[in-house]
């Protein structure tokens, strides 16, 4: 994994367990994701790495207009950043409808859309905007391998039509995320990116037969983003974890990860040693996420032989050769095996500066999935 250098003279300022966010290397991230994807319109990336509202301010100062998430929350959050063309890429259900409409009616003037894969939610969707007398995006979700959301693009074709009949719904495009396309083999990624744009075009051409145009195809995480934003419009990509980069993405993903850098990092402290071999941090699971496996959770810098003995919700203990040298009260640094989740975790983000100076706090602003209107 490539890492960086990483002062920190503040840290009596940060109680911990803490994300601090090293600065220049979120900046060289962001601009390498536009530079990999070939310029910032071919680009909607997803908030949900970061949710906060100065990384969805500085995608847009780099020329980044299109912007995604999941949640109602983090639309929000991207509208209070200035973000005005938003995709919640996710189908809402229950009262989501109406509170999606009732976002659409306070921002008339951008312009807000939703994944669908269901007739369903097509028309409860139709409705809410009818009777918020607003349009809505609808974007049709396609299933390309994942199995987790949407349709198949070879059976798309008449829930595409269904939006683009509905009177107060407008036809946003397509949409896919193929997370079952990780091969550590660019080739073979880029492969089966190939036969997933023949499908989609094929699905496009009929749509275009019909007199429906595409106008975007939303597509692709981290590891195939920029395979799709490459070929141009209407594709874009639409990375998350690139913004911070995490151990998982660096181990998994190697053609990458020589170009991005861990910019936001675990800040923990040494809480006991409760034997000559043993070190216990304060990076309990509910501090760092607790999807990857016990013992896989992050690579914790000076400690790297360590496996873990015990991973509670408020405590991490390990087993090190290397515990003689830490001290409780000692700070390590831990890189996230998959970050997307920390930043959830923490109602803010300390900014470091490369000097290690602590530069700024980052609330968190849309950690809270629900949008309270
Ligand atoms: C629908 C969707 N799009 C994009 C992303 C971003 O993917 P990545 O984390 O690989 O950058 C995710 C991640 O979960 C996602 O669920």
């Amino acid at each position: 994994m490539t890492l960086g250098a990483y002062p920190l003279s503040d840290v009596e300022r940060i109680p911990t367990p803490a994300v601090v966010v090293f600065r220049h290397y979120l900046e060289a991230n962001l601009h390498q994701t536009i530079e990999l994807a070939g310029g910032p319109e071919r680009l909607r990336p997803h908030c949900k790495t970061h949710k906060t509202r100065e990384i969805v301010g500085r995608w847009i100062e780099l020329g980044v207009t299109a912007h995604k998430c999941a949640t109602l929350r983090e639309a929000a959050m991207c509208l209070e950043a200035g973000a005005r063309d938003v995709l919640v890429a996710y189908q809402l259900t229950g009262p989501l409808v109406d509170q999606f409409a009732q976002l659409a009616q306070t921002h008339q003037e951008v312009r807000l859309a939703s994944l669908v894969d269901t007739p369903a939610i097509v028309q409860a969707l139709d409705q809410a905007a009818a009777k918020r007398g607003v349009t809505l995006g609808a974007m049709v979700d396609l299933d390309v391998g994942l199995h987790r959301t949407g349709v198949p693009p070879e059976e798309a074709l008449s829930l595409c039509k269904q939006v683009q009949r509905a009177p107060h719904l407008r036809f946003a495009g397509l949409h896919n995320y193929d997370a079952n396309n990780r091969s550590p083999d660019v080739g073979e990624r880029a492969r089966a990116v190939t036969v997933t744009v023949e499908r989609i075009d094929t699905l496009r051409k009929r749509l275009e037969e019909a007199g429906i145009s595409v106008t975007e195809v939303v597509s692709g995480g981290s590891a195939t983003a920029h395979l799709y934003a490459r070929l141009g419009a209407p594709y874009r990509g639409s990375p998350g974890t690139t913004v911070f980069w995490d151990h998982g993405y660096a181990v998994r993903i190697p053609d990458l990860d020589p170009l991005f850098v861990p910019a936001a990092l675990l800040l923990s402290r040494v809480i006991s040693r409760p034997g000559v071999d043993y070190v216990t941090l304060d990076a309990g699971n509910k501090a760092i996420a607790a999807d990857p496996p016990v013992g896989q959770r992050g690579l914790i810098l000076g400690l790297e032989d360590a496996t873990t003995s015990v991973h509670n919700e408020e405590h991490w203990s390990l087993r090190s050769a290397w515990a003689s040298r830490f001290t409780v009260g000692d700070t390590v640094l831990i890189v996230p095996e998959h970050v997307c989740p920390c930043s959830n975790l923490h109602p803010v983000l300390y900014v470091i500066g490369p000097d290690g100076a602590l530069q700024e706090r980052w609330e968190v602003a849309a950690r809270q999935r629900a949008l309270v209107l």
